[in-house]
């Protein structure tokens, strides 16, 4: 979810939609704009995109110079108007980014108190708490102290007092939240891109953080009320919207400037005319550490798996890899000789975040991979490896996973160079094949484009897809399988290609399509192998290749990919692009939301 705030001098609805804006990567699912105006609280609320919610003030417009404003991922309660963001409760609004863990035992307690819900959110307790407490004779400031003592979980809340109208109370607990400093106005936000047209002065909240903003300025309080000093920054995120350009799709217009994006992440990380490696990517001294433990959700996590195979092929460093919300809770051991990365595009998922947390406890050096680098994950990391791939709008990832791989695989190299397992030879070698790789991606956007449209026609038609892959192609065949599942709803699932015959072959007939990627690499044999089992069984095959591959097998397919003969460390960057136009095209005929897929958001900070 996303929160917004102002306390302003002039009226501040449009602008808390325009923050609200920017948000929406947070989450779709409903929106809702609280203000005060002479001295009485009102809202508008809708369910599903911010486009309604546009459209209900347009009708009916919110006068109010102070407010509040909110778009919601759906945790607790379904994603209609009832359970949307602010709620109020007797003069009290609230919103909330997050989960309020005993809020069943608090909602029992105020229900045998009286008090009566009208949503099925948590947030509602938070509410009704500060109301009550209200009703009993507290301030609001009390009130707010006495609430947080109250609440357990992770939250970012944003509140409003009608009897205090010149007041936004904030408090974090998990999600993050920024307080930004006006002239003579002051902002509350998720993030400082949300705060950008308004300010680029901000204070970060910190866990266990409460303010109290005023026109005057912010006072931040921890829970018992003690004044804490949180330090001013200047933020860098551009206040600038970006736009699709001639683009259908934002998603559309993030794979095709990949070849772009790429250039700028390379040569923050490696030398184009040299071929070395810049001294920067030892900020972790990889020559030093026994191991590397790698943890991420989605397609980051993907992305990291296909780093594992290169840190442990180039740098030979055991990489111990898996999600955050299973990373955080398997109690692995760890020492402090060894480092951790996080991969993260918003540098904010709650799970990441949580795993980050946990190494630092256990004495790890920690690196950061993301790609907003004023984020907490950003924050909190000893060293920062910015992917560099400028705002991703869309919610399925495509320019921030292969800026991920060519960070990683940077960074692979230089621990290669640092460890003695690889020779200044070697690393001019790997590094011309990254320096060649944008060319290489601009032509292969263009080559395929037409085929990959065509192909998605077919594929729109069948339920379930099968992609299949081995060594770095087994993360992208599970990169290409969550692409397709998440904007085209249809289910796909990627597998080990040596792993069909335990288990997915049973699956095989002529309704289920198996995508097989395998350039002519070391593995290319025995994936070919495995598309004869397929083939045997009258499954029909999309063959995605290189040129070599295609002129080595002779196995009918339903359609073969050709792209060009790449070396081995560039392979899986450019084998995503034929991957990620499938999804694409495919989602496009099948006329789904493909830029903001039902059900998802591209930044979760919750469990
Ligand atoms: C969400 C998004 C995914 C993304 C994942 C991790 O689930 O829908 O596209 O890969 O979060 O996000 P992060 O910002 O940590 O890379």
């Amino acid at each position: 979810c996303g929160i917004v705030g102002i306390v302003g001098t002039a009226p501040v609805a449009d602008r808390l939609v325009d923050a609200l804006r920017r948000l929406e990567y947070r989450g779709y699912d409903s929106a809702g704009v609280a203000t005060i105006h002479d001295g009485v609280m009102d809202r508008r609320r809708a369910e599903g995109k911010l486009l309604n919610l546009e459209k209900r003030l347009e009708a009916d417009p919110l006068p109010g110079t102070t407010g509040i404003a909110h778009t919601r991922w759906a945790t607790h309660g379904v994603p209609n108007e009832t359970n949307a963001h602010p709620h109020f409760v007797e003069g009290v609004a609230v919103v909330h980014n997050g989960i309020i863990e005993n809020f069943s035992e608090l909602r029992e307690e105020l229900k045998a108190e009286g008090r009566v819900f009208s949503s099925q959110t948590d947030t509602e307790v938070v509410a009704h708490l500060l109301a009550n407490y209200v009703r009993d004779g507290l301030d609001p400031r009390a009130a707010m102290l006495k609430m947080l003592n109250r609440v357990t979980g992770a939250y970012a809340l944003a509140v409003m007092f009608q009897n205090d109208p010149g007041t936004l109370m904030a408090a974090r607990s998990g999600p993050p939240l920024a307080v930004g400093h006006g002239k003579g106005e002051m902002f509350l936000g998720s993030d400082a891109i949300a705060l950008a047209p308004f300010t680029n002065e901000i204070t970060y909240l910190v866990d266990g953080d409460c303010a109290i903003v005023t026109h005057s300025g912010a006072t931040i309080l921890d829970y018992s009320g003690k004044e804490v000093n949180r330090p001013r920054q200047i933020s860098h995120a551009t206040a600038y919207v970006v736009d699709k350009g001639n683009h259908r799709h934002f998603m559309e217009k993030e794979i095709y400037e990949q070849p772009e994006v790429i250039s700028h992440a390379l040569s923050h990380y490696v030398d184009f005319a040299s071929h070395r490696v810049h001294p920067g990517v030892s900020a972790i001294d990889f020559g030093k550490v026994s191991g590397l433990a790698i943890s991420a959700c989605g397609t980051a996590y993907l992305a990291g798996l296909i780093g594992k195979y290169w840190f442990e092929r180039y740098a030979r460093l055991p990489v111990e890899i898996d999600v955050a919300s299973e990373f955080r809770y398997r109690e692995m051991p760890l020492s402090p000789s060894q480092a951790a990365l996080f991969i993260s595009q918003s540098g904010e998922t709650a799970d990441t975040l949580a795993s980050l947390r946990y190494c630092r406890d256990n004495g790890l050096k920690i690196g950061a991979v993301v790609n907003v680098r004023e984020s907490t994950i950003a924050r909190e990391s000893d060293a920062v490896f910015p992917i560099m791939a400028g705002p991703e709008i869309g919610v399925a990832s495509t320019k921030a996973f292969t800026c991920q791989l060519a960070v990683l695989a940077s960074l692979a190299i230089g621990a290669g160079v640092a460890r003695g397992t690889i020779s200044a030879k070697d690393e001019k070698e790997l590094v011309h094949h990254l320096v060649e790789m944008p060319r290489i991606m601009a032509q292969v956007l263009n080559i395929i484009q037409p085929q990959m449209e065509s192909l998605s026609r077919e594929i729109s038609k069948y339920k379930d897809v099968l992609y299949l892959g081995r060594g770095t192609s087994f993360p992208l065949a599970m990169e290409g399988a969550l692409k397709l599942k998440e904007i085209s709803y249809i289910h796909a699932e990627g597998y080990a290609a040596g792993e069909l015959k335990h288990g997915p072959i049973a699956l095989i007939d002529e309704n289920m399509p198996v995508i097989v990627i395998a350039p002519h690499d070391r593995f290319f044999d025995k994936t070919v192998s495995n598309m004869q089992e397929v083939a045997a069984r009258g499954g029909r095959i999309i063959f995605i290749t290189d040129a070599a591959g295609a002129a080595a097998s002779t196995l009918p397919t339903m359609a073969t990919i050709i792209l060009p003969v790449v070396d081995e460390i560039i392979a899986p960057i450019i084998f995503s692009l034929p991957i990620q136009l499938l999804a694409y095209h495919t989602a496009v005929f099948m006329g789904t939301d493909v830029d903001q897929p039902r059900n998802l958001a591209k930044s979760v900070t919750v469990e």
